[in-house]
């Protein structure tokens, strides 16, 4: 038995009328979705702007966005209208915020394996910021100096040896893993020998670190800095950035544990303080999730209803693992309302499946329901605004969904549903 949805998962403009009806950014969900149809990735403007505002707020101009969360021109034209550099992991990423008309200048670029063709379209571009996770990229970038591009800006990824506590494939400060060089094992002192060497070709600015993702522990953040701190102090350099990662709420239970942007930004300037980092150094998060995350739900339409005497009730939607990944991948959770009745009792406990052909298509494994859901109620999940749209696929053939931003009771497609003939717009015969 569950009560109402929570506020705290659904965006902030989020209100209910007198009967339960869903309303965001002052329109009706239902309504929007008999518009634009399902799926359909539903995001408040307001929302995703109050998040860009409260975390220049909380850390002063070094926030960039981690746009793999979300991106699209839409997106990215609002990042940069709210003043938030924009982090990018590839040259399509940099690319698709280039074509928002988002300054270069105002992009970092990151990726443990950036190609040539990638990084002579950073140096193109005049990128503001490359991350270099390793020596044969610093090799890379040392050959394309000679090609007479202005030295590029770089930081190097370290990795600090700290377990973030999350699920392992978003864990990303300890030692094993594919991500940066490391501190104890030397190659973040070699790396930056190379940097400061005869025609290095590049310019270093600055020391970054990025422990993982869905993150509610801001003392892991102070942990890192205390271990970077030995390293980063005597090289001097003006900038250090701490990476992304602060946690959003999926579920329930995770509402009252996600410590909000003011708090990650005074355990992220106490560690500094504390370990002697000096005041005039630039310190940058790269926030993605907590940004997008809870801006957004999904909305389906509910198709198949099946109970299975004494076993269980599945619920079918009419998207799932090709439009949200994340329960088959991690084993994320979720949970889920009827936005005709968003302040009903969830008192019917189902199992919500998607339309794919694999028994492992599992939206919520557990969910709960209002009693009276029926085939072709509208059934929305919060807080899939982030690693929801970017991870989406077509598997089965599936179209991805529209994404619509709804902002002052205006709906507008940013990103229109795809086509039969969009999913075959690559293939020849
Ligand atoms: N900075 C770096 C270097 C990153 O690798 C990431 C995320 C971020 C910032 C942003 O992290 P955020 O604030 O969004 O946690 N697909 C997974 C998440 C992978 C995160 C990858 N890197 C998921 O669906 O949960």
């Amino acid at each position: 038995m569950a009560g109402p949805i929570h506020p705290k998962l659904l965006p902030i403009t989020t209100t209910f009328s007198d009967e339960g009806r869903t309303f965001v950014g002052g329109r009706d969900v239902c309504e929007i979705a008999e518009e634009f149809g399902t799926p359909l990735f539903l995001y408040d403007e307001h929302h995703l702007r109050q998040r860009c505002r409260d975390a220049l707020w909380a850390f002063g101009s070094g926030v960039a966005y981690g746009s793999k969360a979300f991106l699209c021109l839409a997106m990215a034209k609002l990042v940069d209208e709210e003043g938030l550099h924009i982090d990018v992991a590839s040259a399509g990423e940099a690319y698709t915020a280039l074509r928002a008309g988002v300054p270069a200048a105002r992009l970092v670029m990151h990726g443990n394996n950036k190609s040539t063709a990638e990084l002579t379209y950073a140096l193109e571009r005049g990128i503001g910021r490359i991350v270099v996770d390793s020596v044969d990229e610093l090799e890379r970038l040392a050959r394309l100096g000679g090609f007479g591009h202005p030295k590029p800006k770089v930081l190097l990824r370290v990795t600090p040896g700290v377990k973030a506590h999350t699920h392992e494939f978003m864990a990303t400060g300890h030692e094993d893993q594919k991500f940066g060089l490391s501190i104890e094992g030397g190659a973040a002192t070699d790396a930056v020998l190379r940097c400061r060497g005869e025609g290095s070709g590049v310019e270093l600015v600055g020391i970054h670190c990025h422990i993982g993702s869905q993150i509610f522990d801001a003392e892991s953040y102070a942990k890192t800095i205390a271990i970077v701190a030995p390293f980063f102090i005597p090289l001097g350099l003006p900038e250090l950035v701490v990476g992304g990662g602060l946690g959003a709420p999926y579920v329930e239970e995770e509402v009252d544990g996600v410590p909000t942007f003011a708090e990650w930004a005074a355990a992220i300037n106490r560690a500094v303080k504390e370990a002697g980092i000096s005041g005039v150094v630039r310190l940058g998060v790269e926030p993605g999730r907590s940004i997008a995350a809870n801006a957004a739900m999904t909305v389906y339409r509910v198709g198949t209803i099946k109970t299975l005497p004494e076993i269980r009730t599945y619920v079918s939607i009419d998207g799932g693992m090709s439009d949200n990944p994340r329960p088959a991948l991690y084993g994320s959770g979720y949970e889920a309302f009827l936005p005709r009745n968003g302040t009903a009792e969830r008192s019917r406990p189902v199992r919500i499946v998607g339309k794919h052909c694999e028994t492992g298509d599992v939206l919520i494994n557990e969910a709960w329901v209002p009693d009276d859901i029926h085939v072709g109620d509208l059934l929305a999940t919060p807080a899939t605004g982030a690693y929801g749209y970017t991870m989406a696929n077509n598997y089965n053939k599936l179209p991805r969904p529209a994404v619509v931003f709804v902002h002052d009771s205006t709906a507008r497609v940013v990103v229109r549903r795809e086509t039969y003939d969009d999913l075959l717009r690559l293939d020849s015969l």
